[in-house]
């Protein structure tokens, strides 16, 4: 066998992936490979080819549910650092490899005192994964401070430089999950920050309850950080106690005639303005279908935020949550008309 780990990717073989995924489901990887540097990637490429591999990218794990074992090879990507361009009076370009944790690298952001990421606290998963999804919590989303992003063409093996129009971001969606989709990876992002005269978003409201509640009346960006990771904290399931990988599903977007009839039967029923149509809470409506807090088996609706699906034993298998999330959808459908969409990656 060839040796790829002068390049320093070390390849190794049967590979639970338990404690690389978010969910904490046990399936193996046939092979896996961490990778720290664009020669390493290179390299578990061509180990990949050699071996005519499928290949699978993972970041944090936080966004993928693992149905059944891989017979190809898994691809850590663990590229660290950053670096930052100070551009204006006002603002920083910051750089930060795929590889760097969301949080710690809002953490690094706010240290600085740069300001645009506070209300992404604590959001799991990796700085390389935050375009794909265009990540969003508390009013927010990536594309609001997404500079450029440099990703390999997985067919050239060459680098290109990603704008934020090439990106083609959308509510949870992008280029990358799109026409993109197994086409690249993502190997560094930049985001645009400001350095001063912060641009300060507290219009969703349970911020400003948040920061009601502490006595802010001008909040920090430090400070709504803070608040955010209390909200954060006080209804979603950290992963490192219980598996999980955040919302399970999108919230749907309805057309508004079929909103119109759903809210004279449902006058209770949470709604915002989306671009084709009415956007609903699809927490709410799993609730109203009696799925909060409720377990089968080893899986469970989150007792604080019914879209988030929970490894509520930490014995599940990605089948038994695959088939409670399938319940979830029938459910909702039969009493709304209403089809929900996995935000979770299924492999
Ligand atoms: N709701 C319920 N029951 C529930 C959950 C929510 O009735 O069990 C209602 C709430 O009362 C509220 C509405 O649904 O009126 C919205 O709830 P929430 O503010 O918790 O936000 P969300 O729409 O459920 C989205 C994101 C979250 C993000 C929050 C905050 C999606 C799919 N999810 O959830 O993102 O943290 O807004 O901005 O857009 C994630 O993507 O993993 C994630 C956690």
């Amino acid at each position: 066998m060839a040796d790829y780990s002068n390049a320093g990717a070390t390849i190794q073989e049967n590979v639970s992936l338990k404690s690389f995924n978010t969910f904490g489901i046990n399936v193996y990887s046939r092979y896996f490979v961490e990778v720290d540097s664009e020669p390493a990637l290179l390299s578990a490429l061509r180990f990949a080819d050699d071996n005519m591999l499928p290949k699978l990218f993972l970041g944090g794990g936080s966004n993928i549910l693992f149905t059944q074992d891989f017979s190809g090879i898994v691809i850590k990507l663990d590229l660290k650092g950053a670096s930052e361009e100070i551009i204006n009076e006002e603002e920083v370009l910051i750089t930060a490899k795929a590889g760097e944790n969301w949080h710690q690298f809002v953490t690094y952001c706010l240290e600085r005192d740069y300001g645009g990421l506070e209300n992404l606290s604590l959001i799991p998963g990796n700085v390389g994964t935050s375009p794909m999804q265009n990540i969003g919590a508390y009013g927010v989303e990536i594309k609001d401070t997404f500079y450029s992003c440099k990703a390999l063409n997985l067919e050239t093996r060459e680098t290109e430089i990603f704008t934020a129009e090439r990106c083609a971001f959308g509510y949870r969606e992008s280029f990358f999950k799109k026409e993109g989709k197994g086409k690249y990876v993502i190997l560094e992002v930049t985001f645009r920050l400001s350095t001063k005269n912060h641009h300060i978003k507290t219009t969703y409201g349970a911020i400003k309850t948040e920061l009601e509640a502490a006595g802010v009346e001008v909040p920090t960006i430090q400070q709504v950080s803070k608040a955010v990771i209390n909200i954060r904290q006080s209804k979603l399931p950290d992963p490192q106690v219980t598996g999980n990988a955040g919302s399970f599903f999108k919230n749907p977007v309805i057309s508004t005639k079929h909103y119109e009839s759903l809210a004279k039967e449902f006058p209770a029923m949470p709604s915002y303005p989306a671009q084709d149509g009415v956007k609903v809470p699809a927490g709410w409506l799993i609730e109203q279908c009696g799925w909060k807090g409720k377990q089968i088996g080893h899986v469970a609706s989150h007792p604080l935020q019914a879209l988030v699906i929970i490894n509520a034993t930490g014995e599940a298998t990605g089948k038994e949550v695959y088939d409670f999330s399938e319940k979830i959808i029938e459910s909702v459908n039969a009493t709304f008309g209403i089809t929900l969409e996995r935000e979770v990656n299924i492999m």
